[in-house]
Formats: structure tokens, sequence, C-alpha cells
């Protein structure tokens, strides 16, 4: 297997990046903080190091991955770009917003990351930690959330440590993510797609561009390759809608719905996103056997929400 000995807990200052970004250049594994949640970056150029991500994981190979540039020029060097395309990139960017675009000849990425296809998923992320880290390292950095293939994804340095403590060279300590959910993927490739629910509502976009998204995938019928039916998935099982826990049930609540823990006691949408993965991490801590979760509304960041505890929630293999 991919064990390593040992996965070092990098301070998020001048010498924890630098140490960071060597580690990249060698081929290694760093996790680090994004606003949505924590990424788990190799060097998007270096096959072997890529294939690493694919190990550390468990994911499956046919998954592609995230690049992540620090501005739309770097972004410009992997994938071209229409004039919609740049338009969104400057309203959102740097942010919570994912864009399939199809892949330049030359862009020297791996075609593990791309999983053979003839596009790229690109992000330009807000959050000062990953913004030094990509300025440092000076190169495209491929990253999927940092947890193991289909389980909660990580919004905290001990999540990443928990799932992958052994399995990657390092970890950046950024705190908390902030939007608490991944980025909203659309691909852009033809009519726009909104390929998976995210931080960025797709009323936002649809707002931005002046025309409505093909939002199928909220009801299953088009997800990205990697969407499975069961992921971030606790270990316990889960009811979603529920307003009352049942005997031996643990109740996530939110809003009105009062639980043993709450997304967000106010009812906020932003709040709930923020909290989301931790409830479901705690969750997991405790040993719960048997969780229910309030219901969420599903407007904005509802969207991305919902879709995740669905997904959560979800038979098993
Ligand atoms: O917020 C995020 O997006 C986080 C942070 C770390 O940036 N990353 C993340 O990566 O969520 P991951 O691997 O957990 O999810 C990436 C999704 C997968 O569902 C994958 O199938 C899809 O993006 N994807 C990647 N490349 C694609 C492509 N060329 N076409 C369609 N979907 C793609
Ligand atoms: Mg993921």
């Amino acid at each position: 297997d991919n064990a390593t000995s040992e996965t070092i807990l990098l301070p998020a200052d001048a010498a924890g990046l630098t140490r960071a970004a060597e580690v990249l250049g060698a081929g290694g594994l760093i996790a680090f903080p994004t606003e949505t949640v924590y990424g788990l970056g190799a060097d998007a150029r270096q096959s072997d190091a890529v294939a690493g991500i694919y190990a550390a994981k468990g994911r499956p190979s046919f998954n592609p991955l995230i690049v992540h540039v620090a501005d739309l020029a770097a972004a410009e060097a992997l994938v071209t770009f229409t004039p919609r395309a740049r338009q969104l990139a400057q309203a959102f960017w740097p942010g919570a917003l994912t864009l399939v675009l199809p892949l330049r000849a030359g862009a020297g990425v791996s075609s593990l990351v791309t999983a053979g296809l003839s596009t790229l998923a690109v992000r330009v992320p807000a959050h000062p930690i990953a913004q030094c880290l990509l300025r440092a390292f000076g190169g495209p950095v491929a990253a999927p959330s940092a947890n193991p293939s289909g389980r909660i994804s990580p919004t905290t340095a001990a999540h990443v440590l928990t799932g992958l403590g052994g399995r990657i060279a390092g970890v950046v300590d950024g705190g908390p993510c902030g939007v608490g959910v991944e980025s909203t993927i659309l691909d852009l490739t033809g009519k726009p797609v909104l390929l998976r629910a995210g931080g960025i509502p797709a009323e936002a976009l649809e707002a931005a561009i002046g025309a409505s998204l093909d939002r199928s995938s909220e009801t299953g019928a088009i997800t990205a390759p990697g969407m499975m039916a069961s992921h971030y998935a606790p270990r316990g099982t889960m009811r979603l809608n529920a307003t009352a826990a049942r005997p031996g049930e643990i109740l996530l609540g939110f809003g009105e719905v009062q639980g043993d823990l709450s997304l967000s006691r106010a009812g906020d949408l932003r709040e709930a996103a923020a909290n989301l993965f931790d409830c479901l991490h705690r969750l997991d801590a405790m040993a719960a056997t048997a969780i229910a979760v309030a219901p969420v509304p599903a407007h904005g960041l509802g969207a991305a929400i919902n879709d995740r505890l669905s997904r959560a929630a979800a038979p098993r293999d």
C-alpha cells in the first residue's frame, strides 16, 4: 500500500508553505485548506505524484481531478475560455466555482488528472493560504477533497489526519474552512450544465450569465464522473427530513428542529454549510449508528447541503 511513516502538520506560515511547496515539487502529497474543503494536492504535471492521490484516497482512476491555479491567467494556459467562461471567472474567481473547459494541447497536465478526458476542471481558490501555496509552488496543483474516497470531506486539518494520516506527506493547518461544501462545478464545453451543486448557488450563476443552467444533475440525471450515489458517508445510517429522533437515533437539527447537535440553530444556510461535514465527522467520532437529519430548505446553498446529505444517506455498495 501507499502508507508513509508519518504525516507532518505544517504551520500556515512562510516556512511551512515553503516546505509544502518543496514537497509538492518533489512529487509528494500535501493537504491544504481552501475556502470550500481541504484539498489533497499534487503537482498536476507529475504522473507519479497524481497517481499517489488516487492511491492515498482509494479513488477510482476514472474519476478526474480538479486543477487549482492562482489566477485566471494561469488557468488560460491550461484550458480554452469562451467569452462566457471568462465572464464567470471574472465574476466568481477567486472562489468556490470550478469550470470544466476544453484542455489545451501542450497544457502539460498529466492524463491521470483528466482520466483521459479532453476537458479539464479548473478552479482558482480564494483561501489566502491556498493562494500563498499556489504562488510559492508556481505550477498547477491537482487536488480532490482530502478524504478517503466515498467518505466525509474534511473541513479541518484534524479531519484530514483522521482519514489520511500516515498516507500523505503533510497537511497545512489553516483552521476550519469558511464555506464548508465543495465548489460548484459548471461544464461550459457546450450549453452550461451544472455538474455539482456547491459553494456558489446556481441562482447566482444564472443571474450572472442571464440564462438558465441545465440543472438536471439535481435529479441525478447528469453528473460529474465521480458523483457516486453513496458518498460523504458517515459510519452510521442516515434518515433525512426527520422532525424528531426515533429510539436509538441521534438527531442532527436545523432551525426549529432541535437536535442533539445542529447544523444551524438560527436556520442559516451559510452556517449549516460550514458546519455540515464537521457535524458528520463528530457523529462518526461519537460512534453514532443511526442518525436522523432535520429538513433543510433546497434554495441557495441548501441545494449543495441536500445533495451531500442525500449521498451520505444513500445505500452503500
Ligand atoms: O471545492 C472543491 O472543488 C474541492 C477543493 C479541494 O477544491 N475539490 C473537490 O474535488 O471537491 P473532488 O475530487 O472531491 O471532486 C471533483 C469533482 C469530481 O466529481 C470529478 O468527477 C469532477 O470534479 N471532475 C473533475 N474533472 C472533471 C471533468 N473534466 N469533467 C467533469 N467533471 C470533472
Ligand atoms: Mg470529494
